[in-house]
């Protein structure tokens, strides 16, 4: 979603911030801006459509100069993507620019007392409010008047400020939305997230709830609601820019694709100890827990989905899975004695966020199993589990989801021993099949090239289905997820013994039906499954184990995934499809990694 970025130094603020919009694409975005200040003079420039526009626009500006500046990409919430909605939003004396990400949830009221005294709104959005509030209640003191202003607004931002009077500052604020400072030589910076500015530097302060900063060149300084000074602690940042670039790959998603055996390795093997899982953040008591909870939206909760049977299946404990989008309107019977797993790549969905904070309302413990280090639901949850994945810069995520699941896998085989529920023997049996999972991936992702041939045969097909059954079916839902996010073609996933129960008439002459069949317990039922579509003149695409010759007398095509434990293959034989997902919408000149509509990160409920 939107993405903001701010720099105090030395040097032209407009080619570094412009290059650190570009960087902020990938979240997802339909209008740019960039604010500069010289002296006392604030300039801004923005526009619709691509970052590539703004930066026609801001090099060709004379008067678009500073040392110091903030810049936006914005995904449209309140009022459609034009010119006047995009941020920075000004202040009509030319005194305040501002940027924000989140949403001013009592933006209305506001606006409308302000209009009651006289001031004039140019744009629709929320965030406009922020800066004619600046405006009115400014007395000289930028800090007391930001934190005045801040106690009047509801809702969540990160917010970045401009003030015509402080040469060489920037101002950040946040609530619910994150913000992080990057510390330089000479220079300072802040975004929403790190990959703005890691090619600077790796030195970062995460700015926590409520809290504020002034940075310049050569200071940082945090203060509260109270204008006390906080200490704050630096960290670094153990990946490498490389790793949040494309390294000769066409899009971001065909290298994350590529990464994965290395990214399951981080995941994995730091996890495994004397043959055996272990969860050193992990200090909770499974007996204490009648059912577990896993709750997720997106790719996140299909990976929830093949955790919840794979938890199940080891552990003999209920487990239940949930949109988080939907969780909180159920009225959840969650307490004390429900565990809650919340899985989020970003840690940053307003709909997990906020299914967190129903599950903490109701006792529950929860653990997250999250990607970015140092993010909301990372803090926000009682135990944390980070995937190691590095960076994930393609808005359809792929090591993401695979890291995810290995975690799950991890999880139910730790949880069972903890349980009682298998012995060490099983525990170190368990262990070792994950543990070759990365070789498994790696082996898997030799299929590329038969993969991409197969998405030259069928990538002009107007609807495709995805059938499969038990953990398949899981895999099933994020393989089609996939294909639909990226290439925009038509797509459902069925749990395989349901199509007849309507999506059946649906199946016609040249319908594509990718049959996943690595569950082998219950190969011969998929392949019935097969049967049927067939007979209706489908055409079959078949995922199935190395050494399965039954399939290639039922179906069109196959593609062989190695074997691996048969509760374990999802992290396999989601790989093809991924590839499938990826080469189909190259051929359909889709763009792969900003798919039109979608966010990286969705921080808007
Ligand atoms: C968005 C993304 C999806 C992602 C989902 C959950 O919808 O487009 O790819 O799966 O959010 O994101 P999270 O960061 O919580 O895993």
């Amino acid at each position: 979603m939107c993405g903001i970025i701010g720099f105090s130094g030395k040097t032209d603020a407009k080619s570094i911030i412009l290059d650190g919009l570009k960087r902020l694409e990938y979240r997802g975005y339909d209008s740019a801006g960039i604010a500069l200040q010289k002296d006392n003079t604030i300039n801004m420039v923005k526009t619709t459509g691509k970052v590539d526009n703004l930066v026609k626009i801001a090099e060709s500006n004379k008067n678009l100069v500073g040392n110091c500046g903030i810049g936006h990409t914005r995904w449209a919430t309140h009022g459609v993507p034009s010119d006047v909605n995009a941020h920075p939003h000004m202040s009509s004396d030319g005194k305040f620019a501002i940027v924000h990400n989140g949403i001013i949830e009592n933006h209305a009221e506001i606006k409308k007392s302000l209009i009651d005294k006289g001031i004039k709104f140019l744009s629709e959005t929320d965030t406009e409010v922020i800066v004619q509030l600046l405006d009115y209640y400014y007395d000289g003191d930028i800090k007391k008047t930001l934190a005045k202003i801040s106690s009047m607004l509801e809702g969540s931002y990160a917010l970045g400020v401009l003030c015509a009077d402080f040469p060489g500052s920037i101002f950040a604020a946040k609530v619910s939305s994150p913000l992080i400072i990057g510390v330089g030589a000479g220079e300072n910076y802040f975004a929403s997230d790190i990959t703005a500015f890691i090619s600077h530097t790796k030195n970062v302060i995460d700015l926590d709830d409520g809290e504020f900063a002034e940075i310049t060149a050569d200071r940082v300084s945090v203060f509260d609601h109270n204008l006390r000074d906080i200490k704050k602690e630096e960290r670094k940042i153990t990946w490498d820019v490389a790793a949040a670039e494309k390294s000769g790959y066409e899009h971001f998603m065909l290298k994350e694709i590529m990464e994965q055996p290395g990214a399951l390795k981080a995941t994995i093997e730091p996890r495994i100890k004397d043959g055996r899982v272990s969860f050193d953040e992990l200090n909770i008591d499974m007996k204490k827990y009648d059912r577990i909870l896993i709750t997720a939206c997106g790719s996140a909760y299909y990976a929830g989905c093949v955790g919840r049977d794979v938890i199940e299946k080891l552990c003999r404990l209920h487990v239940h899975t949930e949109v988080a989008s939907e969780l909180r309107y159920r009225d959840p019977m969650i307490d004390e004695k429900t565990l809650v797993m919340v899985i989020s790549q970003s840690g940053e969905t307003a709909d997990t966020i906020a299914a967190i904070k129903e599950a903490k309302n109701k006792n529950a413990d929860v653990v997250a199993i999250v990607n970015v280090v140092g993010s909301t639901i990372a803090k926000l949850a009682d135990y944390t589990i980070y995937t190691w994945a590095g960076p994930e810069i393609a808005v359809a995520t792929t090591k993401g989801y695979t890291t995810q699941v290995a975690v799950l896998y991890m999880f139910a085989v730790w949880a069972a021993g903890k349980l009682g529920r298998i012995d060490d023997k099983k525990l170190k049996e368990l262990t070792n099949d994950i543990k070759i999972l990365p070789e498994r991936a790696q082996r898997t992702l030799d299929l590329n090239t038969r993969v991409k041939k197969l998405a030259d045969k069928y990538y002009s097909k107007q609807s495709i289905f995805f059938i499969g059954r038990y953990l398949d079916y899981a895999v099933c839902l994020e393989g089609s997820l996939k294909l639909k996010e990226i290439s925009y073609i038509h797509s459902e996933a069925y749990a395989a013994g349901e199509l007849k129960h309507g999506t059946i008439a649906l199946i016609e002459d040249g319908r594509l039906v990718v049959s996943v069949c690595c569950y082998e317990p219950l190969l011969d039922k998929i392949i019935s499954n097969i049967q049927q579509v067939k007979a209706r003149g489908a055409q079959v695409l078949a995922l199935a184990i190395e050494g399965n010759k039954k399939i290639f007398a039922e179906a069109d095509d196959v593609l062989l995934v190695p074997k691996a434990n048969e509760l374990f293959m999802a992290a396999v034989e989601i790989i093809p499809l991924q590839l499938f997902a990826y080469y189909v919408a190259k051929n359909n000149h889709c763009d792969i990694d900003k798919p039109k509509n979608l966010a990286k990160s969705v921080t808007v409920e």
